[in-house]
């Protein structure tokens, strides 16, 4: 029989054979494994080979006996950890048998629970209630079962004890159940914390809806790891989430405080369609459709269909869905955004942005004054301060000088607007000048310098839409009386402008624009019909949100948001 090799420093107990190919390390182990054998052994790889000495033998005996004891105490521990599993696997499904038999009746001496909602909860302390929701968080801890109930109004702490604790129902609950409790409200000790304040002693619960547990349970589908695609594709769970629901009720609560300082302003709401057959903001970004065989677009910016209601219900706003066909990936873009819109008559410029500056103002006074959108802001943004007026303002042209004296430069793009990159492949860097487009990357280092709302204005005519008014022309460019608003963290979230208000004006900006004005016939009227000085703005509401609930991205702040191959669920 060949003998059993040993490398003392190259060999392996773990992966070892014993063959000269793959010797082990210890002579104890060669022992251990090949008691009857013969061994040669050496240091390293340059030694060779030698029968072990009898005092070597003799030591690699006790080392062997010490491993075959070791492996029997793992052996048994083995064992009896099997059987501990088996018993307690035992006693579990006795007493899940056993729980079969408890069935729950709600005491009819009892007085009548009076039915809640989770929000509405703090008159009825020390009351018995009744709260249907669904399980937010589940934990037993010695025969007390405690569920956070969640019902979209808030969080119930609820305690499950004794009989209670006990049911079939109990032992096999899952997270995102659904279920009906009732019992007395009591508001929680000194010392400890539940949401509210207070929590439910359940004295009769029933399951409404199981939801899976083991491989199908939520936490399998989603958590906090999922990748952000199945998160996308999973949006309509992770709308469960604290920070999910959060930001849209905070959204919703944004929205009806737009309403209420617009209202306040004398602005009457409209509900403009999105099936449009005129572009407001360039071809490049509409959606096309057929049309019963006409062509069609969904709508990117109601402001048109504004211009024509001021003739008839004076200043008007809107909250409309609008569409941007952009190839844009970025934190800020979506292809079908929440767009709050207003429109107003007999203004001029300034008064166009002193109106959007109370607006804004107005509507986050309206949100910190009251106690539960306040909350929800402090919950999401708790850095979040009200911003200081009046807002900056800065005309474009000083804006591009801002640029360069801090050295903020963009990059340089060929006659077909092809990024131009050196040799190691980098997109060469140059400084602003005057009829550049201020790029995201550029405007978010100014919003981040200055941290405060700014508003940017008297854009060059070249970057702008057709219905735009002119200021004056300078140096080669034609301004305009456009404004964009920008925050810090999320840079523009309005724009706006002067519209032109003659009409051969406007037939003039059409043909400059390529436009073909015979659809626009309604727009141009108009103008024909009265014309006033007259000007409006159009707000993305999720740009908004993020920038109010320090958001990171718009893709947060949209119930369910597309973008780019992105339309599901
Ligand atoms: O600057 P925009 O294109 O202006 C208009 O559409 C005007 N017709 C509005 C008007 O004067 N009535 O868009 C206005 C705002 C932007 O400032 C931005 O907040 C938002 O709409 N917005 C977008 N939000 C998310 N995703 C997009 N792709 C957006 N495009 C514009």
């Amino acid at each position: 029989m060949a003998p059993i090799h040993v490398d003392e420093s190259a060999g392996s107990d773990e992966t070892g054979k014993g063959t000269p190919e793959a010797p082990y390390q210890t002579l104890a182990f060669a022992l251990y494994s090949h008691p009857e054998g013969s061994y040669v052994i050496r240091k390293d790889a340059s030694g060779t080979y030698e029968e072990p000495t009898q005092s070597a033998l003799k030591k690699a005996k006790k080392g062997a006996d010490g491993i075959e004891k070791k492996r029997k105490k793992a052996e048994e521990l083995a064992e009896r950890e099997a059987k501990e599993k088996a018993e307690a696997r035992e006693r579990k499904e006795k007493k899940l048998e056993e729980s079969k038999k408890i069935v729950l009746q709600e005491d009819p001496s009892l007085p009548a629970a009076v039915k809640a909602k989770i929000g509405n909860l703090t008159p009825l302390r020390t009351k018995r209630v009744k709260v249907s929701g669904w399980v937010h968080r589940l934990r037993d801890q010695k025969e007390i079962i405690f569920i956070v109930l969640r019902d979209g109004t808030g969080y119930l702490q609820c305690i499950l004890s004794g009989q209670v604790a006990q049911t079939y129902e109990a032992l096999t609950l899952t997270l995102e159940s659904t279920i009906e409790v009732a019992g007395t409200l009591k508001v929680v000790p000194e010392g400890q914390t539940a949401p509210g304040g207070h929590e439910l002693v359940v004295d009769y619960w029933r399951v409404l809806g199981a939801a899976p547990g083991g491989e199908d349970a939520f936490t399998n589908r989603l958590n906090e790891k999922s990748d952000p695609s199945i998160q996308a594709d999973l949006r309509h769970l992770v709308l469960r989430g604290e920070t999910a629901s959060a930001t849209l009720k905070l959204r919703s609560a944004l929205l009806s405080a737009f309403r209420s300082t617009l209202t306040a302003h004398d602005l009457t709401e409209v509900t403009p369609p999105c099936l449009v057959q005129t572009q407001v903001e360039g071809g490049a970004t509409l959606f096309k459709l057929d049309y019963y065989g006409q062509p069609a677009f969904l709508t990117q910016s109601s402001q048109l269909y504004l211009e024509t209601c001021l003739p008839s219900l004076g200043d008007v706003f809107c909250v409309q869905e609008s569409f941007r066909a952009e190839n844009s990936h970025t934190r800020r873009h979506l292809s079908e955004y929440t767009h709050l819109e207003g429109e107003l008559a007999f203004i001029t410029f300034d008064e166009l942005m002193d109106h959007l500056e109370s607006v804004i103002c107005e509507t986050v006074d309206r949100l910190l004054q009251d106690p539960t959108s306040a909350a929800l802001i402090k919950q999401l943004n708790p850095g979040f301060e009200a911003p200081a007026r009046p807002f900056l303002r800065l005309s474009y042209v000083d804006a591009i000088k801002w640029l360069n004296e801090h050295d903020i430069k963009h990059e340089a793009e060929d006659a077909d607007g092809n990024v131009i990159k050196d040799e190691q492949g980098n997109p060469v860097m140059v400084e602003h000048k005057v009829g550049d487009d201020i790029a995201e990357a550029a405007e978010r280092k100014m919003t981040d310098i200055l941290a405060r709302p700014v508003f940017l204005y008297g854009f060059p005519a070249e970057l702008k839409a057709f219905y735009m008014k002119k200021m004056k022309s300078e140096g080669g460019h034609t301004f305009t009386e456009s404004c964009d608003l920008l925050m810090p963290g999320v840079g523009e979230i309005v724009g706006g402008s002067m519209r032109i208000a003659d009409e051969q004006e406007l037939l003039a900006a059409y043909k400059r624009e390529g436009i073909d004005a015979a659809p626009y016939y309604w727009f141009t009227d108009q103008r024909k019909y009265g014309t006033c000085e007259h000007g409006g703005y159009g707000l993305g509401v999720e740009r908004f949100l993020a920038w109010l609930a320090k958001r990171y991205t718009v893709r947060e702040c949209s119930l369910y948001p597309r973008w780019p191959g992105r339309a599901t669920p």
